[in-house]
This record gives C-alpha cells, sequence and structure tokens, in this order.
C-alpha cells in the first residue's frame, strides 16, 4: 500500500484469554482469520444452529500477533504520510481490559512488546535521520481528557483545566498546551514516559481513571525543504494517538452516582465520536455534530477531514463479554465506511520552522554585524594582525573571543536541560505555548548564565539552531 493512496484503516485486534480467563473456565467466542481480514463472532447462548456473525475489516490480528505486525501493516504508512505533510490519527477503541493501552503503549522494557507509540517514534526519527535536503522539527505533546476537561500532561501543575480555542489560521487548538521539541526517539520517550507518570499522580484509584479519560499524544513533525522555486517550503504533519475510554456501558460497571455522572460525561465524548462517525457515513446528513465533546472537536479534523486515520478496534475472546465485543465490531464497521479528504498541510501559519528560520537568519545577520565590529576593533589594535579566518567560522570565532565562557555555560545548560529530561522533571522541560511566545519560551528552561547582552541571547539561538536542525 502506498503511503500517500492510504486514507484509512479500520483493523480489529483480539488479545488472548487472559489467565484469570482461562482459570474461570472462559470460553473462546472469537475466530480471527487473518488472511480474510474477517472475524467471526459466535453468541454463547444462541442454538447451535444459528449463523455465526462475520465482520470483514482492512486487516484483523489474533491472540498471538505482534506489536511489530500491527505497526508494520496498519500503522507505518499512516506515520509514514505524516512525514509527507498529512495529519494522521490513530485511535485504540474497545472495552475496558482488551489492550487498548497494550496496543499503544506496550511494555517498554521489551523491545517486542513495544506498543504503537514508542515504535511511531522510533520510525520517524529514523526516516529524518536518513533524509537529505530537509530540516525537520519535531515536538510532541500530551493530554488527557477526563469528565469533559483537558489537562496538560507535561505541565507540572497538571489539575489546570485547558480550553479549546478557534482560530481562522490555525483551526482548534489546546490553549497553553505545553509542546516539547525533540531531536531523538530517546528524548520523546523520556516525554512520553514524563505524561506515563503524571497521569497516575494524585489519583487513587489509577486504573479506573486511565480506563475513564481519552489520552492523546500528539507529534507535530515540520519539515522545510527548498522547492523548485528556489524558496523554502514547510510541511507539517500532525499525529494523533489516542487511547480513548473504555467503551462499556454504564449498566455493566454498575456505576452510581457520581460514577453515574462521571460515566456519562465519558460516554459523552465517546457517544460524540459515535454520532460524529454515523453523520459521516450517513453522507446525507449536512451537520456532523463535531462540538457535541471535547474529542471530537479536537479531532475534527482527523474524522472525515483533512486526515488520514487507523482505528485498531481491541477486543477480548471471552464469552462473557459477547455483548461488547459485538458492539465494538458494529461501531467498527460503521467506522470502516467514513471517506476522509486528506491532503497536504504546505506552509501553514503555524509552522514553528519558519519562526526559527526567520529568527536564525536575523541572528545571523546580526553575528555578522557584530563581528565586522569587532574584526575593525582588533584590527585598530592589533594593527596589522589579520583574521584569516572565512565567513562561515567566524561566527563561532567571535563568539569564543567575546566570551568564552559563555560557551562553556551555555553547552552545560545545554546538557543540564538533556539530563533534566532524561531525569524526569516535568518542570524542565522545554516548552512553547502559542505563537508568540514560542521562541521566548523555548529557552525558559536554560539555566541563566550572568548577566551577558545579545551575545547570550544569540548564543542561545544558534545552539538552539543546532539542537534543533539535523
Ligand atoms: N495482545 C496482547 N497480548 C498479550 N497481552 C495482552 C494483549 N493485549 C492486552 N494484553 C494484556 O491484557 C491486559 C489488559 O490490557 P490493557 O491494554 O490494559 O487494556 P485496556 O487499555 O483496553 O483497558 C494487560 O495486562 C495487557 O498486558
Ligand atoms: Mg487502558
Amino acid at each position: 500500500m502506498s503511503s500517500l493512496s492510504f486514507r484509512k484503516l479500520v483493523v480489529v485486534r483480539c488479545r488472548p484469554l487472559s489467565r484469570r480467563e482461562e482459570t474461570a473456565g472462559c470460553e473462546n467466542i472469537l475466530e480471527v482469520d487473518d488472511k480474510l481480514g474477517q472475524i467471526t463472532i459466535r453468541n454463547p447462548k444462541a442454538p447451535p444452529d444459528e449463523p455465526m456473525k462475520v465482520f470483514t475489516f482492512d486487516s484483523v490480528y489474533g491472540w498471538n500477533s505482534k506489536q511489530r505486525d500491527i505497526y508494520d501493516d496498519a500503522v507505518r504508512p499512516l506515520v509514514e504520510s505524516v512525514l509527507h505533510g498529512f495529519n494522521g490519527t490513530i485511535f485504540a477503541y474497545g472495552q475496558t481490559g482488551t489492550g487498548k493501552t497494550y496496543t499503544m503503549q506496550g511494555l517498554s522494557k521489551d523491545p517486542e512488546k513495544r506498543g504503537v507509540i514508542p515504535n511511531s517514534f522510533e520510525h520517524i526519527f529514523t526516516q529524518i535521520s536518513r533524509s537529505q535536503n530537509q530540516k525537520y522539527l519535531v515536538r510532541s505533546s500530551y493530554l488527557e481528557i477526563y469528565q469533559e476537561e483537558i489537562r496538560d500532561l507535561l505541565c507540572k501543575d497538571n489539575n489546570k483545566k485547558l480550553e479549546l480555542k478557534e482560530n481562522p489560521d490555525y483551526g482548534i487548538y489546546v490553549k497553553d498546551l505545553s509542546s516539547v521539541v525533540t531531536k531523538n526517539a530517546t528524548e520523546i520517550e523520556h516525554v512520553m514516559n514524563i505524561g506515563n507518570q503524571s497521569r497516575s499522580v494524585g489519583f487513587t484509584n489509577m486504573n479506573e481513571r486511565s480506563s475513564r479519560s481519552h489520552a492523546i499524544f500528539l507529534v507535530t513533525v515540520e519539515c522545510s525543504e527548498r522547492g523548485p522555486d528556489g524558496e523554502d517550503h514547510i510541511r507539517v504533519g500532525k499525529l494523533n494517538m489516542v487511547d480513548l475510554a473504555g467503551s462499556e456501558r454504564q449498566s455493566k460497571t454498575g456505576a452510581k452516582g457520581k460514577r453515574l455522572k462521571e460515566a456519562a460525561k465519558i460516554n459523552l465524548s465517546l457517544s460524540a465520536l459515535g454520532n460524529v462517525i454515523s453523520a459521516l457515513v450517513d453522507g446525507r446528513s449536512t451537520h456532523v455534530p463535531y462540538r457535541d465533546s471535547k474529542l471530537t472537536r479536537l479531532l475534527q479534523d482527523s474524522l472525515g477531514g483533512n486526515a488520514k486515520t487507523v482505528m485498531i478496534a481491541a477486543v477480548g475472546p471471552a464469552h462473557k463479554s459477547f455483548n461488547e465485543t459485538l458492539a465494538t465490531l458494529r461501531y467498527a464497521s460503521r467506522a470502516k465506511k467514513i471517506k476522509n479528504k486528506p491532503r497536504i498541510n504546505e506552509d501553514p501559519k503555524d509552522a514553528l520552522l519558519r519562526e526559527f528560520q526567520q529568527e536564525i537568519a536575523r541572528l545571523k545577520a546580526q553575528l555578522e554585524e557584530q563581528g565586522m565590529l569587532a574584526k575593525e576593533r582588533r584590527k585598530r589594535r592589533r594593527d596589522s594582525k589579520r583574521l584569516s579566518k572565512s565567513m562561515a567560522g567566524m561566527e563561532e570565532e567571535i563568539l569564543w573571543e567575546k566570551n568564552g565562557d559563555v560557551w562553556k555555560m551555555a553547552e552545560e545548560a545545554e546538557d543540564g536541560r538533556h539530563c533534566l529530561i532524561e531525569g524526569g522533571d516535568s518542570a524542565n522541560i522545554l516548552t512553547c505555548q502559542g505563537s508568540s511566545e514560542k521562541l521566548k519560551n523555548l529557552n525558559l528552561n536554560r539555566r541563566s548564565v550572568g548577566d551577558m547582552q545579545w551575545d547570550q541571547d544569540a548564543l542561545e539561538k544558534i545552539i538552539e539552531k543546532y539542537k534543533v536542525f539535523y
């Protein structure tokens, strides 16, 4: 399948019977035919002659499927498209305990069990390292929607509720959401781990919460390349990786009182997702109710809009979950019928890379100018001594001469930041929040390097340049 022709995939993954289910003598009611892409479900209460229900999907994965298989077949082409400037979304949908988090996150310690999210990091940065004549900027955000409230998982004050905003230039976005620039797979994985830690901090029943919240890991890949017109063009691809709340019905979980209200709110986002899917599938509906929930509003572009999507419906094989499994298969079957119209995002107004490039060009000019002045001064002082440096080497030479210590300290600060990210201190994450503040905030985490004037600033930005472009 070519990455560019690919639009939408709906796949189903069935996990193995758990040990508990096995000991409890649960029957397996699912049969997976991966060659035909079919899954057959048997009603455990039906008479033996009742025909079984068969569903066909783009792909189906049985109990012994490998994380790698799912990534390579279903996800890799979508991530490839994101690198080409498309938006892409991967949803994991299904009842609690069916393997959504296992599929999206997996187990990080075992390379074979790493899920979609860490595999996408590896993929993105490998592709970038192989690219030529292109410059990339990768940043990520991590948020959670719980009871229709959005929380930033990368922000220290993660109880702050964030707002959804709309802007004619950027579309829908989360105001004040942190985004972290990362330059390799290890760094972005630290970001993910920090977010995961933050998901579990301060909540007495983590399992309950995680099964009731939607988690979205967003990776934005900006790519700048010189076009035939001699101009640099920037393409921006956004990859949303969504671990949805459990789709089980309230009656089954026995939710009451506050819990019921909470369940209703979860179901608000989930049922809104269902309604959006229905409206999109219908084709005749003029109104698609994206605005009915935070989730659907946030992912508006990714549902039937300008995005490629993969829905991974997770199911369990046990007879006890017959109703839920059937509901999941029906839901996924409906989603199969949506038509998307993906297109490349070229030169969008909110590209951070453009801002960086302009800033760097300005700083370069400033450095050259300062360099010329310094050169003049030295020339006068040392009379006939001449510097035999090329313009390219000159910036660095001058910075060293101007203040060797600054450079050293800034390097230390750079190392410090790296260690801090590695050490998992979320307070020191590099953040940028809103376009005008972007560059300023990108440097916020840096240790102060004294009372330097223009040169400290410029130096930091140049370091930024090397950190950002590779
Ligand atoms: N494909 C799979 N192979 C092996 N174990 C799995 C698989 N899918 C899920 N599991 C295990 O089943 C349990 C529930 O999975 P989890 O991903 O937490 O479900 P969910 O996020 O849908 O609630 C976990 O212990 C997980 O390790
Ligand atoms: Mg989960």
